[in-house]
């Protein structure tokens, strides 16, 4: 166990998720995907929570990659209503947690429907403080840094005021810090074009639990884990040490 008094690490300010094995847990009790699905938003509402509880700023969900678009049409269409539904039965309980719900990705590809479902959840939770849950949807990270490009290119500045603090106002979420810790489901042990940018130095977390089993219990393991583990940014071992034992790590 590590005690918190000593741990290496502070509590994360921002987890990202790859939510990943939904339908191969369906697959596994001989179910259709879409059942995978819809209890994979089981799993969300408990991390949600979880987050929310344990004081974690921000939480990313990666819950429709740019490629999820080549998926058969009749789960494409089941994952948009899935969300619609989510958000307009979830609502009443973001507020009463304080939950901030944003979302980041080409959200006009998004159906009519889940475009207003976004904006109204988006709108009715703006005021609160707490947990920001951020949905990463028709989204990927080469999508975001393409779109950052462009939007340098079109606000004209010159090649030599570019620099990384400069993109990163570009970017989907220029006020949100990396995220520490990037937890991601079911054993794949891929970034899968989520975050490109943001995850440049966070620590990865793998677990072989699928998303619908994916409980509060994993999610305070993963940060406990994590909270363990050194971070070096580049630094030698000899440094990191030097730097916590001077108090300006
Ligand atoms: C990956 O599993 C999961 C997704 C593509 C969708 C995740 C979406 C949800 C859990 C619902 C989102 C709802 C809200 C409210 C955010 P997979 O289908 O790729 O699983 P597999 O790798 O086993 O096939």
């Amino acid at each position: 166990m590590v005690d918190s008094a000593t741990d290496a690490n502070p509590l994360p300010r921002h987890v990202a998720v790859i939510m990943d094995g939904n339908g191969r847990w369906a697959r596994e009790r001989g179910e259709d995907r879409v059942f995978g699905h819809a209890h994979g938003v089981e799993s969300v509402r408990a991390m949600v929570r979880a987050a929310g509880e344990l004081g974690v700023e921000f939480l990313t969900l990666y819950a429709f990659s740019t490629e999820n678009w080549s998926r058969p049409q009749e789960e494409v269409n089941a994952l948009m209503e899935l969300l619609v539904r989510s958000l307009a039965g979830e609502v009443e309980e973001l507020v009463s947690q304080g939950v901030r719900l944003r979302s980041i990705g080409a959200l006009d590809s998004l159906p009519e429907s889940c475009r207003r479902a976004l904006h109204d959840v988006e709108e009715r939770t703006a005021d609160c403080t707490g947990l920001n849950l951020i949905l990463a949807l028709s989204y990927s990270g080469r999508w975001e840094i393409t779109e950052a490009i462009k939007g340098i290119v079109q606000s004209g500045i010159k090649a030599e005021a570019i620099d990384e603090k400069g993109l990163r106002q570009f970017m989907c979420m220029p006020d949100v810090p990396d995220p520490e810790l990037l937890i991601r489901t079911s054993g794949e042990q891929r970034l899968s074009n989520f975050l490109l940018w943001q995850l440049a130095y966070s620590e990865l977390h793998f677990t072989p639990v699928m998303w619908p089993d994916f409980r509060e219990d994993h999610f305070r393991a993963a940060i406990h884990e994590f909270r363990g583990r050194e971070r070096r940014f580049g630094r030698t071992g000899e440094q990191m040490h030097h730097a916590t034992n001077a108090g300006d790590s």
